[in-house]
């Protein structure tokens, strides 16, 4: 199984850096994960590499021009249907592990990078499958969210994690979060870490890591627990 991202952005250079690192640059070397991203000028109406215009109704703030887009989703699709075409925007359904889970088995994913204040309703209509939002607040463009929606699901491909990495004991995989950790030194300024973690026992720790997390999830994200 592996999934292709294509990525449409206006300033493909913040996109650069993200993806070459940790996880997800060895999720690409095993050949589990393709980035591309596309910079939208190709697209654009005119020599100047126009995409945005002024918005309907007066107001500050450019919108981005649907000729380029449509252009530019068409020329894509061509190449592989996708299964998914994704606008990151903050007025999108916030992102959660649920949905990352799930988007890391698909096949192919078109993300479009809003700037400005946004794209024309009509591309949304017309060809947009999901809106995500990375939370509640504003970014100055979609691309820092979308390297937050890639890294989240990357990461979960199948195959891409090993045991040491493995995401089944992320925060948040089981609805908990995940409980405290430990490593050396066993004591730290008179701290000592829980005696069950030098214990040997797994079970005894896998029971002690469970009741930690349930504790924490109680203590600081109760809405976790009356959810779903
Ligand atoms: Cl997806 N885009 C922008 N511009 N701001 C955001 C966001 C997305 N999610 C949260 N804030």
């Amino acid at each position: 199984m592996s999934l292709t991202i294509d990525i449409l952005t206006v300033l493909p250079e913040l996109l650069e850096s993200p993806f070459n690192h940790s996880i997800i640059k060895r999720a690409k070397e095993k050949g589990l994960l393709e980035i591309r991203v596309h910079h939208l000028r190709q697209w654009a109406v005119n020599e100047y590499g126009q995409v945005d215009d002024y918005q309907y109704g007066g107001g500050a703030g450019m919108v981005m021009m649907p000729e380029p887009l449509a252009a530019a989703i068409e020329a894509l699709s061509k190449d592989r249907p996708f299964d998914e075409i994704i606008y990151v925007t903050p007025d999108g359904e916030r992102l959660n592990q649920r949905i990352a889970n799930g988007l890391s088995l698909k096949g192919s994913i078109l993300i479009i990078c809003g700037h400005y204040k946004g794209i024309d309703q009509r591309i949304r209509e017309t060809y947009v499958t999901k809106e995500i939002s990375i939370g509640d607040y504003v970014l100055s463009g979609g691309e820092l969210a979308a390297a937050v929606l890639v890294d989240s699901i990357g990461r979960l491909i199948p195959g891409v994690l090993n045991d040491e990495t493995s995401a089944l004991f992320d925060s948040f995989q089981d609805g908990l979060l995940a409980p405290p950790v430990y490593t050396r030194p066993a004591s730290w300024r008179g701290m000592d870490v829980p005696g069950i973690l030098l214990s040997g026992d797994p079970r005894k720790i896998e029971d002690w890591r469970h009741e930690e997390s349930v504790r924490r999830t109680e203590e600081r994200r109760p809405d976790l627990l009356g959810e779903e």
